[in-house]
């Protein structure tokens, strides 16, 4: 049989690791898929051609990404460009001369993959997206396939590397963020603009996708809560360290009797946990299903061959099903498109969560009398307190509370109570907390 014909667009990291292992493993990758693959024309604005192997082996390459997609010998578009524009038109352009398409790009597929899917299915084409969450992680197939048989209840993911790179940074060595960060940048980790990272958009890009194929409902973006690590402090750190929890950036997508929580922000969880052991860049996702219980995927989220993993797994899987009926493909939210489900999103203010407090208080008697008197006129119950001595000469004092479960709205409504008090000095800092049992 003739080799399948790929166009890539873009050899940055993921692209460059892409081409170097689809030339290393070409046979063992041919023998899997039924068929060679080649890439045949391939556009970039820049590249390293040190750190690429067998660029000879590429018949044209281009800084003209609409010639790739415009080319009538390519089969599969491999669109590695990331961020929205020019990527939505490129890869709708390509669906458009009736290309398949298999894409890293998470911010595309969660902004835009409504309309994308749309626009493949009328074509009965396939567009894959496995590299866009948790890098190498098989996640996305993990779940739409291996777990068909399961409701799932929840899925809970450490799903932005650089985040947890810098949270374990912070733990481990005292280091300061951005410091972390530029090591990060350097490593290839991080976003090409960084506040995707660490104000948690990423993550909810890739959360968005995880709910999506999870619940059998639309992509959603614009509904995801998101909050990123930036306020988080050494001190929380630490003395969440001293409670027996660790702080990690997580992606929850959570199915209620009320509707979806689709949520990104820091969190607490146990120690115990194993997803609270996954450290530095790595990433890790629960699925919780009814049948099977809690399962755990670990492994890179990020980095030029891990990604590439994913994006060759992709082709692998596009070229084994190019004969095949489109009616009778894997679907690309993992449901029948016209059996998606219109359970609402919830509110981050619907949401039930526990909660890290930490204050500042005046050291006199009484103070934490006032302050459980309004957590528990707002039906709020402690779980621990943990108060530190004053430092030298300080007035104040960190104290730290631990509470059950409560919805959202009734703790934003007592934190306010609590700011307002002449003992407490400034702001409380609130981290939600999931024991994730
Ligand atoms: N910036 C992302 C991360 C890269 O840090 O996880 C992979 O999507």
């Amino acid at each position: 049989m003739k080799p399948v014909k790929v166009g890539l667009l873009g050899m940055g990291t993921v692209g460059s690791g892409t081409i170097n292992v689809l030339n290393r493993n070409a046979e063992e990758i041919a023998r899997r898929a039924g068929r060679e693959i080649r890439i045949s024309h391939a556009a970039a604005k820049e590249y390293n051609p040190d750190k690429i192997h067998g660029l000879d082996k590429i018949d044209k390459i281009t800084d003209d990404a609409f010639e790739v997609v415009n080319d009538p010998d390519v089969a599969i578009i491999i669109e590695l460009i990331g961020g929205y524009s020019p990527a939505l038109e490129l890869v709708l352009k390509a669906i458009d001369n009736g290309k398949h398409v298999v894409t890293a790009n998470k911010a595309l597929i969660a902004k835009h993959g409504n309309e994308i899917f749309a626009a493949a299915q009328k074509k009965g084409l396939m567009v894959a997206f496995e590299a866009a969450v948790a890098g190498g992680i098989p996640i996305i197939k993990a779940i739409r396939e291996g777990l068909a048989a399961n409701q799932i209840l929840w899925v809970a993911g450490i799903i932005n590397g650089t985040s947890n790179f810098i949270l374990t940074e912070m733990r481990d060595k005292g280091r300061d963020f951005g410091d972390v960060l530029k090591e990060a940048q350097t490593l290839g980790y991080a976003e090409a603009d960084p506040t995707f990272d660490v104000e948690g958009i990423d993550a909810a890009h890739k959360l968005t996708i995880l709910g999506a194929i999870a619940f059998g409902i639309p992509l959603q973006f614009e509904k995801t809560y998101t909050e990123g690590i930036t306020k988080i402090e050494q001190q929380d750190v630490a003395y969440a360290g001293e409670l027996g929890y660790r702080i990690k950036l997580l992606g929850i997508a959570r199915k209620t009797d009320k509707g979806i929580e689709l949520r990104v922000h820091p969190t607490l969880i146990p120690e115990r946990r194993l997803i609270a052991n996954v450290d530095g860049v790595m990433n890790a996702v629960v699925v919780k299903g009814d049948a099977v219980g809690p399962t755990l995927y670990y492994g890179a989220g990020a980095g030029s061959e891990p990604t590439a993993s994913a994006v060759i797994a992709d082709l692998v899987d596009v070229v084994r099903a190019l004969t095949s009926d489109p009616e009778n493909r894997v679907p690309h939210l993992a449901f029948q498109p016209h059996k998606l489900s219109r359970m609402p999103i919830l509110p981050m203010e619907e949401v039930e969560t526990a909660y890290y407090l930490r204050m500042q208080a005046i050291d006199r008697p009484g103070v934490l009398a006032d302050v459980t008197r309004i957590l528990g006129d707002a039906g709020i119950s402690i779980e621990a307190i943990l108060q530190k001595e004053p430092a030298e000469g300080a007035s104040h004092v960190p104290v730290i509370f631990l509470t059950q479960r409560v919805q959202e709205k009734f703790m934003n409504k007592a934190i306010k109570q609590i700011e307002k008090l002449d003992s407490i000095d400034g702001k409380v800092m609130r981290i939600r907390l999931e024991t994730l049992a």
